[in-house]
């Protein structure tokens, strides 16, 4: 700790052994109480609080108890003990006070917005938009040093696993990760921009190209889209890319990456020692996601062939148009009253887009419920063991196209998780979930399918020449990272055969041109030895929020924008001056 005139010690630094000490602190007025002719100062920096105790008939510091709460202050005095029934047990300094005998004011706080001081309930919008005062305060403080620690650790941990750090540039070329790029117009080249980059993608496969074995990097990633509470505008990732790889060996990098940081951060006994590798069409039937909570114990199925010939007549008929029947149990739910079905199915109605929903109650006395009474006992027996419900469960079921379906059974999933209190909060449970498809459908596409991930990933079975008979039954080796329900990494293998990376982009409508054009930079490298690589990236946010148990990611986000992608403190987006739009060749268009 450097000695000067602003400070002898932090105000976190001092404790019983420097009873006697003359010491100088500077820090932050954090509050001021007044006993009599007593006041006490809980001067607050970085490291923590020490009280300081100023004597108000002493003229060597007359005008203290104006001084108002935030200002900023240098405190010098003598550190004694406190009494024994001062004593606070939750600090550090708490054994402590300073006797002081002068001060300076370094920088005088104004009434403030809000209190840094407690935990008093501020909107969102002002504590952006004094995101310094916001971050003043305890709980915030706390949170953006622990990201900081995050950081250093998963740092720390990828360098242990022989990991390079580079960093790529800024300002690039379009990126194709499915969210509108920012562009930045370029002044020498009119007519012409540079593309934020969505992700380090295409430069981090050239680090592999260029024989750098094994890329990591902190990487700023932008993306224009629409925000929600697990979606920024600006975000990090551990981006990272390996060579000579295969799917496993990714997988077992993240494992550890994020196996460490758990033990680290939280508790190693709350993560579940299995990590599954869920297919997606398994996830999609059985979790209703591509991204399930495995915490939530419920588990969907298919019943379609069970009502496809039964005489509840709403669903066979929408099966006979393509339907399918998923049934979502919910546990132990007998004896909730009527009103909480209702609830459900207004739930299904209002949420989920659907005309409604069925559902048999497995109680005692056997099965009730509107379609129990359509139904035979033996199609009644064989939803009971497919949805695998106990006597005492209901089960709802999801009549719809498959795709809606699925998710619909996914959300009424998570309801009942949650409602039914069937969630462990503080468990950890981790999962992959692979062999995406590699197209899906996209009536926007003059092909009428486009890539199901980005196009930069190989097909999961590469051992044949290419087969685009039936595109939509290709898998892609595309892998995502699921905690708790929250996709909190994707990465995939990579296509690195220039004459496949030309007919996977015509399958989705784009000629040889355009591949040309767009991605002509990895298209050549391909040319001249290009290694077998792969890797991922994880959201940095996403994995210090879960960490901390919040959800927000703008809570561990040290200078958010605001859900409608603004910096209120900096003012930004703001108009820019004409002589800049000029310098880059820009006339904006009239507002329609
Ligand atoms: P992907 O687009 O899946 O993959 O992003 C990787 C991870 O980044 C996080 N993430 C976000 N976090 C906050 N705000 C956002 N808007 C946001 N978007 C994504 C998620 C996600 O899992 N280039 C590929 C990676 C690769 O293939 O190696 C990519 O960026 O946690």
């Amino acid at each position: 700790m450097i000695s000067n005139k602003y400070r002898t010690h932090t105000c976190g630094g001092l404790n019983k052994s420097n009873v006697g000490a003359t010491v100088t602190l500077s820090g932050w007025v954090h509050r001021k109480r007044d006993h009599g002719s007593l006041l006490f100062v809980d001067l607050r920096d970085n490291y923590g609080i020490t009280q300081c105790v100023f004597d108000l008939t002493d003229a060597t510091v007359a005008g203290i108890d104006k001084i108002r709460p935030e200002s900023v202050i240098t405190v010098g005095g003598r550190v004694v003990a406190r009494d024994a029934s001062a004593i606070n047990g939750k600090i550090p300094t708490g054994e402590i006070e300073v006797k002081a005998s002068d001060y300076k004011v370094l920088s005088e706080a104004d009434v403030l917005p809000f209190q840094v001081f407690g935990e008093e309930d501020v909107s969102e919008d002002l504590r952006l938009k004094h995101r310094y005062l916001d971050l003043r305060r305890e709980r915030m403080h706390g949170k953006i040093l622990f990201r900081n620690r995050v950081i250093r650790a998963m740092r720390d941990k990828m360098w242990e696993l022989g990991f390079s750090e580079f960093q790529t540039p800024i300002l690039g070329a379009t990126s194709p990760e499915g969210a509108r790029d920012f562009i930045v117009p370029s002044r020498l080249h009119h007519g012409m921009v540079y593309a934020l980059p969505q992700s380090p993608q295409q430069w981090k496969q050239m680090t592999q190209i260029s024989g750098f074995d094994r890329y990591f990097q902190i990487a700023p990633c932008m993306r224009d889209e629409d925000l929600r509470s697990d979606r920024m505008l600006e975000f990090y990732q551990l981006d990272l890319e390996m060579s000579f790889v295969e799917q496993r060996d990714v997988q077992e990098v993240c494992e550890a990456v994020v196996v460490s940081l758990i033990k680290q951060f939280s508790d190693a006994a709350r993560l579940h020692p299995e990590i599954p590798q869920i297919p997606y069409d398994d996830a999609m039937l059985k979790y209703g996601s591509d991204k399930p909570d495995l915490r939530n114990p419920i588990i969907i199925s298919d019943v379609t062939e069970i009502f496809r010939n039964s005489d509840f007549g709403v669903f066979a008929n929408a099966i006979r148009d393509g339907a399918v029947v998923r049934a979502v149990p919910a546990p132990k739910s007998v004896d909730k009253p009527r009103s909480w079905f209702d609830k459900v199915e207004g739930f299904a109605k209002d949420e989920l887009g659907l005309a409604g929903l069925g559902y048999i109650v497995f109680a005692e006395d056997g099965p009730k419920g509107p379609v129990a009474k359509k139904l035979t006992p033996e199609q009644i027996a064989a939803i009971r063991v497919a949805a695998g419900a106990d006597a005492g469960d209901s089960v709802f079921f999801v009549c719809a196209a498959p795709d809606i379906a699925a998710k619909a059974a996914g959300k009424l999933r998570t309801r009942f998780g949650e409602e039914l209190g069937l969630v462990n909060p503080d468990e950890f449970r981790l999962c992959w979930v692979i062999d995406f498809p590699f197209f899906e459908p996209d009536p926007e596409s003059p092909t009428g399918i486009a890539f199901g991930h980005n196009p930069f990933c190989r097909l999961l079975d590469d051992s044949h020449e290419l087969d685009l008979s039936e595109p939509l039954k290709l898998k892609a080796s595309q892998y995502d990272f699921v905690l708790n329900g929250q996709e909190i990494g994707g990465g995939s293998l990579r296509n690195y055969n220039p004459e496949n990376m030309l007919k996977l982009f015509a399958a989705t409508g784009y000629g040889e041109d355009i591949v040309k054009q767009k991605f002509g930079g990895l298209y050549t490298a391909f040319q001249y030895g290009a290694p077998p690589h792969g890797g991922l990236a994880m959201g940095i946010e996403r994995i210090v929020c879960i960490l901390l148990g919040e959800e927000n990611l703008r809570e561990v986000t040290m200078f958010p924008t605001n859900q409608r992608g603004q910096d209120l403190m900096m003012g930004s987006p703001n108009t820019p001056f004409e002589q800049q739009l000029r310098d880059v060749h820009i006339q904006f268009r009239k507002k329609n």
